[in-house]
């Protein structure tokens, strides 16, 4: 298994290319199943997760293949973009998603609502749980049943059928999951009538999807806001629509600026996606300005400490604890970190400790207080944002830190160490 080594100290600078969103372009992927005709994404990722999902997709008859990322003009055909892809479903051929595919990557679960709303059925291993909790889907089962699913679990698969079609209906969420809020969306877009979910995720990756789901003829109100009005469609149609910036890599980046007291650029960011890690970029110390290409992130001094407390969109995202956390070890003063999400969300915590962190978990809080220096260390990977901490981490701790377990990272970030490289980062991957 490959390995990363960091040799720190080295203050980062220059730009970096931000790409599709992961957990944009996975929903957006399943949104293929909802029609017989191309869903052409462009400005795709290229991450394990994507590949994952796409031999899931496979296996219940999508065809994925190169795509242009522009359509051909006068009818020549342009050249594939390597992040361009074609989704196409002329029929489905399997309606069960195994337990050994969605095992690997939870997401797997939204192929659930498309199945059932365009097949009838769906049978549909559930998720189990992961390092960071145990991850139910008890919202997303509640909400097709609302919307007219019979739902059952059996041998661990959940088994859902609606043989007469899905039927709209008000679905109130118990809880603002991002996942529930896409699964439904797809799933109302083509049941018979009108569905209001309440309560929505307001993640921009689940109003990318809203927006795509509108290009491909779905008819949806409220995008953006927690309460999405969807009248149901008898079927949906092709489209081409590029996938929103990944605001985790870049607020991952803006964090490799603050930490190294460097100066990035963060080229085809969206800044608004951002704004409560922005402004806590400011607290600690950290300079952000708008660039017409995105924004740029400058540090020249040591960050102050500042609380945090993960929330839902718009607030302080779960997926940049760890990566927060890790500028909070090195910063000056106390933080309290409070993980509201997930409930084990601290799994970066014993490797950032041997690090030389000062950090003390109680609970669903962390207590970090700042230390002048971080000592590089064999550190071990566990879980996809973890990984991304330790990285942070190692960019700045003393001599040398060796990460193993990176195919946590390959999972969503696209080779992040060539990007720390080229912003001056002593980083390379290493076999085994
Ligand atoms: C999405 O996961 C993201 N993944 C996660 O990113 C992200 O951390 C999470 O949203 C929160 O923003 C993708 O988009 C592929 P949730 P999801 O449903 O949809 C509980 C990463 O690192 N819950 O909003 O699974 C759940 O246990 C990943 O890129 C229920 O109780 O998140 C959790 O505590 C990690 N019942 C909370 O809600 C349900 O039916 C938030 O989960 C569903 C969720």
């Amino acid at each position: 298994m490959d390995r990363i080594r960091i040799s720190g100290g080295r203050r980062l600078a220059g730009e970096v290319t931000i790409r599709g969103a992961k957990n944009a372009a996975l929903p957006l992927m399943v949104a293929a199943l909802l029609t017989e005709e191309p869903l052409i994404l462009t400005n795709m990722p290229h991450l394990a997760d994507i590949d994952t999902l796409a031999a899931l997709l496979e296996s219940h008859g999508v065809v994925v293949a190169p795509a242009a990322s522009e359509p051909d003009s006068a009818g020549a055909a342009t050249e594939p973009d390597e992040r361009a892809l074609s989704f196409t479903v002329p029929e489905i051929t399997n309606t069960t998603a195994e337990y050994d595919l969605v095992r690997k990557m939870r997401a797997s679960v939204l192929v659930l609502g498309p199945l059932v709303a365009r097949e009838g059925r769906a049978r549909v291993s559930l998720p189990g749980g992961c390092a960071i909790g145990s991850r139910p889907v008890d919202i997303h089962l509640d909400g097709l049943a609302r919307l007219g699913a019979e739902i059952e679990l059996r041998d661990g698969y959940i088994e859902a059928s609606a043989p007469n079609g899905l039927t709209g209906g008000t679905v109130p969420l118990a809880f603002p999951s991002v996942g529930a809020t896409e699964n439904l969306l797809m799933a109302a877009s083509l049941a018979d009538g009108q569905s209001v979910i309440q309560n929505a995720a307001r993640e921009p990756e689940v109003s990318d999807l809203a927006r795509c789901l509108v290009s491909m003829g779905a008819d949806i109100e409220g995008i953006g806001t927690s309460e999405l009005t969807i009248t149901g469609q008898p079927r949906l149609k092709g489209a081409r629509h590029a996938v929103v910036a990944d605001r985790i890599e870049a607020g991952t980046y803006a964090i490799a600026a603050a930490i190294t007291g460097g100066d990035i650029e963060l080229v085809g960011a969206v800044a608004e996606h951002l704004e409560a890690p922005l402004q806590l970029l400011e607290q600690v110390g950290a300079t952000v300005s708008q660039t017409d290409r995105g924004f740029r992130i400058s540090a020249d001094q040591r960050a102050h400490a500042v609380d945090i407390a993960t929330s839902t969109y718009p607030g302080f995202p779960t997926d940049l604890q760890a990566q927060a956390m890790a500028l909070m070890t090195v910063a000056e003063g106390a933080s309290v970190i409070s993980e509201t999400i997930f409930e084990n969300r601290f799994m970066h915590v014993p490797e950032l400790i041997r690090m030389g962190a000062d950090i003390t978990v109680r609970g669903g809080t962390a207590m970090v207080r700042g230390v002048e220096r971080l000592r590089g260390a064999p550190v071990m990977a566990t879980d996809l944002r973890a990984s991304s901490s330790l990285v942070l981490a190692g960019l700045v701790a003393d001599g040398e830190t060796m990460i193993s377990r990176v195919y946590h990272i390959d999972r969503g970030y696209e080779r992040i160490e060539e990007k720390l490289a080229a912003l001056g980062a002593d980083i390379e991957r290493v076999g085994t």
